[in-house]
């Protein structure tokens, strides 16, 4: 582990110009890739760039590391939780950092594919020297991070990996949001009480950790709740056709169907479900499908369509209200995504730990994280339990015309059996 350097007085002028030129590039670069719809050129360039500005970092400076999707099939989700980490970052050293030393970010694109992961992982801990580790985003990509986490003792937090095993790899894996396991019984729960439900089909992506957990977990719950389940069955990350899958459902006439999945699959799956004339059928889904791009895929075909999520831009609390607003200034009136506030959050939660621990050591830091009690997160308070996960309430929003999102519910961790 890099040693506690001041990193203050002239330092901090070159260091606050290095840190801000990076944003300033990250930021220039994001839009870029995403308006080039994800070109191998700006990737390469995104990451060589933020690398070639840390290796001027003075030494004084604590280094944070962040995995994300920022290309390929969950670049959406990069885009988010890169944002809400920078942002963090950004205020954090505009306050003079922690102990008076800056914060140096360095992020690197998974392109959304678990050996990618894995690869930043060794990359951040062996050539960066990072301290901690932010990310991943998606469930799958950080069960390939967490093993060299922990292997190299670098205390890893995801904003966003919401599958139960990712936090059991190890005592150095923290996340900053609910799990699965408790999602899909809210979504039961949701698809029981509220849309009154009794019979639902089940469509899940089969190589995703994520999604063949949740479904699991809401079979569990919605059987036990008194509901049956009509049909199942499962599609891969980026199929295009899924007409097979639903025809068989139509001849078994569900009133839902669940799918809990990622944006991109998800807007295609509705169309597809629309398109064979199935109407009336309800479409319910899980925090994979929070994304603006969800709506520019599916369209008018999700309007009614529900899903749980971490939190609600329309909720009146100052605490949302002004990262909201916050949010909007930074980036053109846009509203965040739930990604974003959630690796916010998770970023704060490490420099909170960072500013409690007796020292910047992985052990150091980790003990202080597992300490971590009502943090004042944008997505609520945030105590981590002895599995170093959250216990957090459920959101479920609805789809409205034009893709408006509407609060719906607020599921309570204290309903959930077994929690
Ligand atoms: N929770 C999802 C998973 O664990 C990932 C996700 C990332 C969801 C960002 C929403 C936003 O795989």
């Amino acid at each position: 582990m890099r040693a506690q350097g001041t990193g203050v007085g002239e330092e901090r002028c070159s260091c606050a110009g290095v840190v801000s030129f990076v944003f300033a590039a990250t930021k220039a670069m994001m839009r870029s890739i995403l308006l080039s719809a994800m070109r191998t050129r700006e990737r390469i360039l995104l990451c060589a760039l933020v690398l070639f500005a840390c290796r001027k970092e003075p030494a004084g400076a604590i280094r944070l590391g962040e995995i994300a999707s920022m290309t390929g099939t969950g670049a959406f989700f990069g885009l988010q939780t890169s944002r809400g980490a920078q942002l963090a970052v950004q205020e954090i050293n505009a306050a003079g950092g922690i102990h008076g030393r800056l914060v140096q970010f360095i992020l690197l694109d998974d392109q959304s594919k678990p050996e990618e992961a894995a690869t930043a992982a060794t990359r951040l801990i062996s050539s960066e020297h990072v301290v901690a580790i932010l990310g991943a985003d998606a469930s799958t990509r950080s069960l390939f991070v967490a093993p060299k986490a922990q292997a190299a003792r670098v205390p890893m937090m995801t904003p966003t990996s919401t599958n139960p095993k990712v936090t059991q790899v190890g005592d150095y894996v923290f996340r900053a949001c609910f799990i699965d396991s408790f999602q899909g019984y809210a979504m039961a729960r949701f698809a029981r009480q509220h849309l009154k439900l009794k019979r639902a089909a089940i469509l899940r992506d089969v190589r995703n950790d994520y999604s063949v957990g949740l479904a699991d977990s809401f079979i569990q719950s919605f059987t036990r709740l008194g509901g049956e389940i009509a049909a199942e069955a499962s599609y891969s990350e980026g199929d295009v056709d899924f007409k097979a899958q639903l025809t068989r459902f139509k001849t078994v006439a569900p009133e839902g169907i669940f799918i809990p999945g990622y944006y991109g699959d998800v807007g295609l799956i509705a169309r597809q479900v629309r398109e064979l004339g199935f109407s009336q059928v309800a479409l319910f889904g899980t925090d994979g499908w929070d994304s603006e791009r969800l709506y520019e895929i599916g369209g008018e075909a999700l309007e009614g369509s529900t899903f749980s999520t971490h939190y609600s831009t329309d909720d009146p609390s100052p605490r949302v209200q002004e990262f909201v607003a916050k949010y909007q200034k930074a980036y053109a009136g846009q509203l965040p995504d739930t990604g974003v506030p959630q690796a916010y959050d998770a970023a704060g939660m490490l420099f909170d730990a960072m500013k409690r621990a007796k020292d910047l050591s992985g052990p150091s830091l980790r003990d202080a994280l597992a300490q971590t009690r009502n943090y004042p997160g944008v997505t609520g308070d945030i105590t981590l339990d002895e599995k170093r996960n959250p216990i957090k309430p459920a959101i479920v929003l609805r789809l409205g015309k034009g893709g408006r999102r509407e609060f719906v519910a607020k599921i309570l961790p204290e309903s959930a059996p077994g929690r």
